[in-house]
């Protein structure tokens, strides 16, 4: 029977890549970025690859009510989901007070709010079915304090805490949640958030988006806890439990 995804931030980077994947598995999409245009090229293009149907909704999730919104938007079309993939997010490198409230109030509000009210919504709906699967793209930030990006790394511990914590709820409703951490990905992201400048970017040969897809995917599918992309990635995250968070707050520091 065919599976339907829906996946947020599937306009470019990570979100496209998961959505690309699913497409090749078959499953019908329910895409979600603010940017209309890239959605309904993207619509186009996957309808024709693959034997797949596309609904978009463009929606700026940083919106208050915006999660709820498109909720009632994928009930009024009478869609059942099977995979709910809160991948949407951005980060901002800088000092704290360097950067406008307005910036952190809205990355705040899609890293945060909008991911929990949707696993809220869909976790409701999906009671006795005894199944679905969420994944939320965390990040390896989600491991430590990290300065000159303390919204976005805190916005990300939140994510690998809650869905860990709601994982373990969910187990007897036959519900899987899964937190995909990604480290350093070659996205819009960086441009984006300026990470580009930071020490651990600059000079770095980062991962493809399309490889970092696959990892998250697989351990979607096969309902892990907690991914981590790379080997690199996952002793770094490891070390983190042996060193004192000051340390690693430091630590953190210089590498950015
Ligand atoms: N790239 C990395 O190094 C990295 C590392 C760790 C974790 N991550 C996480 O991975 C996820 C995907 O990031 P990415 O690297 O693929 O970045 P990306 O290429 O910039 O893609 C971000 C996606 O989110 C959408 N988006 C941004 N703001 C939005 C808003 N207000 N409302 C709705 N959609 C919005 C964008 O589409 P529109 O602009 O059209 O809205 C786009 O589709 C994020 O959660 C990010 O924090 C990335």
């Amino acid at each position: 029977m065919k599976k339907v995804a829906f996946i947020t931030g599937a306009s470019k980077g990570i979100g496209l890549e998961i959505a690309r994947i699913h497409a090749a598995h078959g499953d019908d999409l329910i895409l979600t970025a603010r940017s209309l245009h890239d959605l309904q090229e993207i619509k186009t293009h996957f309808e024709c690859e693959y034997p797949v149907k596309v609904t978009i909704i463009a929606k700026d999730l940083s919106m208050a009510g915006s999660a709820e919104e498109v909720f009632d938007e994928i009930k009024q079309q009478h869609i059942d989901v099977d995979y709910l993939v809160n991948n949407a997010g951005f980060g901002d490198y800088g000092y704290f007070a360097d950067t406008n409230w307005d910036r952190y109030s809205a990355m705040i509000n899609l890293n945060i709010s909008s991911l929990t009210e949707l696993c809220h919504l869909f976790i409701s709906d999906w009671q006795g079915r005894k199944a679905g699967k969420i994944l939320n793209v965390a990040s390896t930030a989600a491991f430590q304090p990290g300065p000159k990006m303390a919204v976005y790394f805190a916005t990300k511990a939140y994510v690998l805490s809650f869905s860990q914590a709601i994982g373990q709820e969910v187990k007897k409703d036959g519900i899987t949640i899964t937190a995909f951490c990604p480290g350093p990905t070659n996205t819009n992201f960086m441009d984006d958030s300026q990470m580009i400048v930071s020490r651990m970017v600059a000079g770095h040969k980062l991962p493809a988006p399309k490889e970092v897809a696959r990892c998250a995917y697989k351990a979607m599918i096969s309902g892990k806890s907690v991914a981590i992309h790379g080997t690199k990635n996952r002793i770094m995250a490891n070390l983190n439990r042996f060193v004192p968070r000051s340390w690693a707050t430091k630590i953190t520091d210089k590498l950015l």
